[in-house]
């Protein structure tokens, strides 16, 4: 079977969330790291698949990710196929701008298929202050689910292919 390996930061979960999802619907031995966690980048080599996964705050994904991209850029872009996926409360068209915002043209280039699969809003993960942040920034105390389902599928089909 081929094996793939997702790289992934996640704040509140709902990236790791979506680890597992796709996790689930690929046809590839899969195994996930936090890229904090990720220490021995020769291992990339051994992999069909690489998924990059992050989730925007502020405008910008986790500095951790932009780190391991940054840094292993050569050895990803010579390796395996390459994935990858944003978590984003904003809708599609908007979202789009995060790619390029956060990633380098060279990268981006390597990437076959880029996800967006939306986002949360959980507020009993949050501390006092991000809930304040988000209660004003979506005018509500209730939980949001934008998370697409439909969009883990379609970049899962799309490699399992
Ligand atoms: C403090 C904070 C700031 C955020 N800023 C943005 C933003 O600038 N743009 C956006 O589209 N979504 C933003 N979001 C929404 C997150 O991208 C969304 O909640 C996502 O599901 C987080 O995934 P994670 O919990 O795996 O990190 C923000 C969320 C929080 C909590």
């Amino acid at each position: 079977m081929k094996k793939c390996i997702i790289v992934y930061e996640s704040n509140h979960g709902t990236v790791e969330d979506c680890v597992a999802k796709l996790k689930n619907q690929l046809k590839y031995e899969t195994e996930y790291v936090k890229a904090s966690k990720f220490h021995d980048v020769s291992r990339l080599a051994d992999f069909d698949l690489i998924i990059i996964g992050a989730s925007i705050h502020a405008g910008s994904v986790q500095s951790k990710i932009k780190e391991f991209v940054t840094k292993n850029q050569n050895i990803l872009i010579d390796s395996a196929r390459m994935g990858l996926f944003l978590c984003t409360l904003s809708d599609k068209e908007e979202a789009e701008i995060y790619f390029e915002k956060n990633f380098s043209p060279e990268f981006l280039s390597k990437v076959e298929c880029k996800g967006l699969f939306g986002g949360t809003v959980h507020y009993e993960r949050y501390n006092w202050f991000i809930k304040f942040m988000m209660k004003k920034i979506t005018k509500s105390s209730e939980d949001i689910n934008k998370l697409h389902e439909e969009e883990i599928t379609n970049f899962a089909q799309y490699f399992n292919k």
